[in-house]
């Protein structure tokens, strides 16, 4: 039986074929992560999920690999050792969300996400708690027509580019683009070509933060008032 190690702890994938991510979940282990889904194809571009790996070889040696690698887009195999709590990769992760953070409004008291969103959480689990950055922040203007019922928060988006790849991987319709580069990089639509295709409303709920918002729930709730039904 093919068998994965997670921060020492042996894991039997069987024939599944996994990555990181998936592999360190089964064994009760979660390695953090924005850009990757499921359901999409793999970008790795977020480097929220960095984590150690090597090879556990027949004689029982480890190599390792020198650099961390994006846990969602490498694959496991029997004999694939995942570190996600070293020095090294907690290091990163603090990294990545100082960096993650350095335009980002925090605005939580007034964003529909605040109580479930991946910014807070991950900030408050593997962040660095300060950030570095003395000079203004770079805000974007929002843009309250994405769609009829889809509003952009520009500044709260961490171009994790999941909305995008839905578009063109999942309703077909492509009306999701990132426009300009670097620091100015932004989600946003071909002119005159808004997001209404009938499953427009999913890139909400696949939006790990509180960028792209539903203009129905829009300041009407808090998450923790609400109560799930079966
Ligand atoms: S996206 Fe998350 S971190 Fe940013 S303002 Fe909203 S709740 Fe706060
Ligand atoms: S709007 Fe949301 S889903 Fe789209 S790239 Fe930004 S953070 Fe990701
Ligand atoms: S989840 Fe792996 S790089 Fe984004």
């Amino acid at each position: 039986m093919a068998t994965v190690l997670v921060n020492n702890k042996p894991v039997e994938i069987g024939s599944d074929r996994l990555n990181c991510i998936q592999a360190a979940d089964r064994a009760g282990v979660e390695i953090p992560h924005y850009c990757w889904h499921p359901d999409l194809s793999v970008v790795a571009s977020c480097r929220m999920c960095l984590v150690e790996v090597g090879d556990k070889k027949p004689d029982g040696t480890v190599a390792m690999q020198p650099k961390l690698v994006p846990g969602c887009q490498t694959p496991v195999k029997d004999g694939t050792v995942i570190i996600s709590d070293s020095p090294k990769v907690k290091a990163a992760q603090q990294a990545t969300l100082e960096y993650l953070l350095l335009n980002h409004p925090l605005d939580c008291p007034v964003c529909d996400q605040a109580g479930e969103c991946g910014l807070q959480d991950y900030s408050f689990e593997y962040g660095r708690g300060y950030s570095r950055l003395q000079e203004p922040k770079n805000i974007k203007p929002d843009k309250d027509y994405i769609g009829d019922q889809i509003t952009l928060f520009t500044d709260r988006c961490i171009m994790c580019t999941r909305c995008v790849r839905f578009t063109r991987e999942v309703s077909g319709t492509a009306e999701l683009q990132v426009s300009s580069r670097g620091s100015h990089e932004e989600i946003d639509i071909f002119p005159g070509e808004p997001c209404n295709n009938k499953l427009a409303g999913n890139v909400v709920n696949l939006c790990p933060v509180g960028a792209l918002c539903s203009k129905d729930f829009l300041y009407e709730q808090r998450v923790w008032w609400l109560k799930s039904k079966k």
